[in-house]
């Protein structure tokens, strides 16, 4: 019993959001309208604060990173190798593709995704004290030298999968 709570962290603060139109972009997989701005505010952070998302899609804020040169990305590049400068950020978005099915049927990208390798990059870029947030269907372990801050239950439409949101603190 004690191992499990400490597992699921369970007094961490969690919060349900119900944000039930898609994003004006209407890209597949895009966050849904005003979680970007509902995060800053969350966060306590302002316009002025670096934002870096390397699976940046048609994402508002910040500085994207894309392989997709259609997504018109601040950068062309991949999110497993940022050519992005040590602790640059105050707070990294990552929305990675779920599978490497959809990253090529939804995104026709065919670079495989490594968990380990792009969570290593966006806290690479990422300053300490700042954010690193993990937009995804199911939870994931604490990365190292990180604590879970908060976690966001996030209902989109109907008929869609719910979405677990994880907000680490870097040490
Ligand atoms: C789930 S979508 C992100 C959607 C975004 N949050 C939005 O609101 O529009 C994932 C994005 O990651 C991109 N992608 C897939 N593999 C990538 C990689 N290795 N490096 C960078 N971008 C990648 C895809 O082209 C796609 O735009």
């Amino acid at each position: 019993m004690f191992l499990w709570l400490l597992v699921a962290n369970v007094n961490v603060p969690s919060h349900a959001w119900v944000l039930p139109k898609p994003s004006k972009s209407k890209y597949p997989g895009s966050f849904p309208l005003h979680f970007e701005q509902r995060l800053l505010k969350l966060l306590q952070l302002n316009e002025h604060a670096a934002i870096i998302q390397p699976f940046g899609g048609k994402a508002e804020l910040g500085v994207k990173v894309d392989l997709a040169r259609t997504v018109k990305p601040t950068i062309i590049a991949d999110a497993h190798c940022l050519p992005l400068k040590d602790e640059a950020a105050d707070l990294v978005i990552l929305d990675p593709p779920y599978s490497n099915g959809y990253s090529t049927s939804l995104y026709s990208i065919k670079q495989q995704l490594s968990m380990k390798r792009y969570l290593t990059e966006a806290l690479r870029v990422l300053k300490p004290g700042g954010f690193l947030v993990f937009y995804h269907l199911y939870p994931i372990p604490r990365p190292k030298n990180c604590s879970l801050h908060c976690r966001i239950l996030l209902q989109t439409r109907i008929y869609h999968k719910l979405r677990w949101v994880g907000i680490f603190k870097k040490a």
